[in-house]
């Protein structure tokens, strides 16, 4: 018998379609997707042009390995260009967050021969093994993962990581901007910048990970953006397929040239991907989703802020924490099995998150808002 190997708890609850930010069961209920799948449904489930998109590919085909011209790989990254307004960097193609992480830590590390990694505590990005090492989560760190010394600094004490960036005995920093699993901490502009500098005076990679506050989930299209920072390295996953896994690395390649044989990836940017990623784009371009999840982000922020229950709302965009005083499990629970919402959870058992696909509508806004407070009043939370 084969069996699953048992590593996630499961909610009794199986989707077998999806449309927008609605998935449904097999007996038709229908379930608000406030998570987005975890961070992953960016243009909303089955969006039209994305199966299109989709299908007319694999009519054609599917893949074929990166020792052949892909076009599709040039047309994704012209999109890219259009979409992030980024420019003088250079992309190359993996398959989930934790190995962009892990290429871009690699690519810091032959950039400057060092081995040492300075990250923030709460921080996520992922469980290849140096993303994990670079975790702030002792427990899913395995011994083989421990290759490298990392040091993990509190948000809080910006001097500390300016210390050790200016030490020059670094070879990275690899931060998110706006921090997901960790409860969504938005790391300060000002403190971007200081360290940003630091690590260009001292030839340390900064490296943005942008898998989940990436891909104008945050109003911006990378949530570093605002602050007016350039990373050498920029990392991203979850929204660019919509559920299709693509990853990807943006270099500065000025500063981190590539040469022959440098990284490398099987599955990386093959034809379906390439399909399933330009069809991401043309959406978020096409239906402004920046602009609209900046919009969307402040309508609902402005109703939770007023809600007696919740302590803190934190976030921008469509990328929402809401702070409360005890563990938001029951609520959750509630929510999904009494008012069919899909919310998410946080390493920090007192915060939900919201990460709904980033065309909602207000009328879609409204129904989370009634949903969570009838919750609220519900189970007298
Ligand atoms: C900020 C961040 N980095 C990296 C990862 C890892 O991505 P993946 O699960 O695709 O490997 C995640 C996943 O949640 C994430 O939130």
């Amino acid at each position: 018998m084969i069996a699953l190997y048992d590593v996630y708890s499961l909610f009794e609850i199986e989707p077998v379609k999806a449309a927008g930010p609605y998935v449904y069961e097999a007996d038709g209920t229908e379930y608000l997707d406030f998570y987005g799948g975890h961070a992953v449904i960016s243009i909303g489930h089955s969006h039209p042009h994305y199966i299109r998109r989709m299908k007319d590919q694999i009519d054609k085909m599917v893949f074929y390995s990166n020792s052949v011209q892909n076009s599709l790989q040039s047309e994704f990254c012209q999109l890219l260009q259009q979409a992030s307004g980024l420019d003088g960097f250079d992309l190359f193609f993996c398959n989930s967050g934790a190995e962009a992480n892990e290429n871009a830590l690699k690519l810091a590390s032959f950039h400057n021969d060092r081995t040492k990694v300075l990250s923030l505590k709460k921080g996520f990005h992922g469980r290849t093994s140096a993303a994990v090492n670079s975790t702030d989560s002792q427990k899913i760190i395995a011994p083989i993962n421990k290759g490298f010394e990392v040091i993990y600094h509190d948000i809080a004490d910006e001097e500390a990581m300016y210390q050790d960036v200016m030490s020059g005995d670094f070879c990275a920093v690899i931060i998110e901007a706006i921090q997901g699993i960790g409860g969504i901490h938005e790391v300060p502009d000002q403190y971007l910048n200081r360290i940003m500098q630091a690590c260009e005076q001292t030839d340390t990679a900064f490296i943005a990970d942008e898998v989940q506050a990436g891909y104008a989930r945050s109003g911006d299209f990378f949530s570093f953006q605002r602050s007016g920072i350039r990373p050498d390295v920029i990392s991203m996953a979850k929204g660019m397929g919509n559920g299709f896994p693509i990853g990807g690395v943006l270099i500065n390649s000025a500063k981190i040239p590539a040469w022959k044989g440098m990284l490398g990836s099987t599955f990386g940017g093959s034809h379906l991907a390439c399909a399933a990623g330009s069809a991401v784009l043309e959406v978020i371009i096409e239906e402004d989703l920046q602009t609209h999840a900046a919009g969307m982000g402040e309508y609902l922020m402005k109703q939770l802020k007023v809600i007696d229950r919740i302590s803190e709302v934190r976030g921008r965009g469509l990328m929402i924490g809401l702070q409360f005083d005890k563990p938001v499990a029951d609520l959750r629970k509630h929510m999904l099995h009494e008012h069919k919402v899909f919310t998410g959870s946080s390493s920090d058992k007192h915060v939900m998150r919201l990460l709904p696909p980033l065309n909602i509508n207000r009328r879609q806004a409204d129904h989370f808002i009634r949903a969570l407070l009838a919750s609220i009043a519900d189970i007298n939370f």
